[in-house]
């Protein structure tokens, strides 16, 4: 019992001279929506719900990230464990439900593990479970928005850590904002540290628009959820109703869109704002850029990484990279 730690919200609960974090996430949003064509960011997605949405989409036919990537941990955990050594402080950024990390944690033996999520009430349950079923890694599970500049809490010893940043999540930043998030990532690997990173690959147009347009409908339902979620945090009156699903390819940019599209003319008021939507305008929601292999292997020694080893699948649609901070 005394291993079990419980789950810090920094930002949650910290007041500083810009207010609250809802008071902030209030601003963002506000902000976003007033711009011309209006944006909300992808962080607001976890909502409870948004992070059930998006484990769905991780179970789809249509969505192989998520199952390239862990059958890649799975047939290379020796090879990884063998690169990184046992006793790490593994710190999984943006950890969601925790089942990559999971996947390495008998090969990988870390000392402790530090999984880092926006979405905090997910991350606590998840962890509970977890903590019972490895009461030999000491668990520190952490609420933070880390989209502007990842900052380990400075609890965690900065010596033997292995950074895990899994699930192609760096690919919601384009690429000038990837270099500076993994030059902080750099930082917060110290002296002796590494970095396990995941990464989706550019691919043929049909396969990746289909990933984001499943038949289900459940990426549209995780797209659309981010209203009911804005609605929540800024008191506005989206009606879901009111808008559908858009995801595309742009190939010039190598990367996923995805917008919410007005079905008709919308006016949506909060609290200090309104924004009017004329049909067909659209909410940029999501970014989620794909790679080369070459391309990222640059990116991340561009970073100060070093002593790079790949591991990709045999159709090459996923890759995983680890990489020593030098
Ligand atoms: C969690 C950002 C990697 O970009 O594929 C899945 C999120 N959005 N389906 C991705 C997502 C729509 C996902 N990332």
């Amino acid at each position: 019992m005394a291993r079990t730690q419980f789950l810090s919200k920094p930002q949650t609960l910290a007041v500083d001279k810009f207010g609250t974090a809802s008071e902030r996430a209030q601003r963002e949003l506000a902000s976003g929506l007033l711009q011309k064509p209006a944006r909300i960011s992808p962080k607001y997605f976890y909502d409870s719900l948004g992070s059930k949405l998006f484990e769905a989409i991780c179970l789809l036919d249509e969505y192989y990230p998520t199952r390239v990537e862990q059958s890649l941990y799975v047939t290379h955990a020796a090879a990884i464990a063998g690169a990184a050594g046992p006793g790490r402080v593994l710190i999984d950024i943006g950890a969601g439900n925790c089942a990559k990390a999971e996947l390495l944690f008998a090969a990988l033996q870390p000392k402790q593990y530090v999984p880092i999520d926006i979405s905090a009430a997910f991350l606590r349950n998840t962890v509970e479970r977890l903590q019972a079923a490895y009461p030999a890694i000491s668990m520190l599970p952490v609420g933070l928005d880390f989209t502007e500049g990842l900052n380990v809490p400075a609890h965690v010893n900065m010596r033997h850590r292995l950074l895990f940043y899994p699930g192609s999540s760096i690919g919601n930043f384009t690429p000038l904002q990837a270099a500076k998030f993994l030059s902080g990532v750099h930082r917060e690997c110290g002296a002796d540290g590494a970095l396990l990173i995941g990464v989706d690959l550019i691919k043929d147009t049909q396969i990746l628009e289909a990933a984001y347009n499943d038949a289900l409908g459940i990426t549209a339902a995780f797209n659309l959820n981010v209203l009911a979620h804005t609605n929540a945090l800024l008191d506005s009156d989206f009606v879901i109703s009111d808008w559908s699903h858009v995801a595309f390819f742009n190939v010039e940019q190598a990367c996923i869109e995805m917008h919410l599209q007005a079905r008709r003319p919308v006016l949506v008021q909060w609290p200090g704002g309104e924004r009017k939507f004329t049909q067909g305008e659209r909410i940029h929601t999501e970014n989620s850029y794909k790679y080369t292999q070459r391309g990222f292997v640059e990116l991340l020694e561009s970073c100060g990484f070093g002593g790079i080893a790949c591991w990709t699948d045999e159709a090459q649609q996923f890759l995983v990279c680890y990489a020593r901070a030098v």
